[in-house]
């Protein structure tokens, strides 16, 4: 088995399913970390679920993750718009980053339309609610040889 996918989630989804339901919904974080556990464990992949609030966790997580992950699924919420550190510790991975968005970040507010992450992302993933997070899992699931 490859080593687990690292899932980051970063600033405010701690109050998904309470914040915003209009955009983003009614299911917690908690729901979408049980939903991509089971949706990993289906391909025979494992996944570390983790959320902050706070930029240089998010970075310290990456750089945790250049050797204990496979892969990176990131949803930087407003730091995906703003962090070139942590665009920097995308690239300092080097291995697949998915990039996820609940929303659909190209058809709300134009300085949403920008994301530095997306510059050191393999793909991403925007718009589909809790499944953006299913789609990445199963992306990196059909690279299957390619995640060490
Ligand atoms: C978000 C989109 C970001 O623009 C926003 O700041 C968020 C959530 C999303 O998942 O749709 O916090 O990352």
């Amino acid at each position: 088995m490859p080593q687990p996918i690292y899932v980051l989630n970063g600033p405010n989804l701690n109050l998904l399913g309470a914040r915003e339901t209009e955009i983003y919904g009614r299911q917690s974080l908690a729901d979408i970390e049980t939903a991509v556990a089971a949706r990993a464990k289906s391909h025979g992949l494992e996944t570390v679920f983790r959320q902050t609030n706070q930029e240089g966790i998010l970075v310290n997580w990456v750089q945790e993750a250049r050797d204990n992950a496979s892969a990176l699924i990131l949803n930087a919420g407003a730091y995906a718009h703003t962090s070139i550190a942590l665009l920097d510790a995308c690239r300092a991975f080097g291995k697949p980053v998915i990039e996820v968005h609940l929303s659909n970040i190209f058809r709300r507010e134009h300085f949403r339309r920008r994301t530095y992450i997306s510059e050191g992302a393999l793909g991403v993933i925007v718009g589909f609610g809790p499944q953006s997070y299913l789609l990445a899992i199963d992306a990196l699931a059909a690279m299957g040889k390619d995640l060490k």
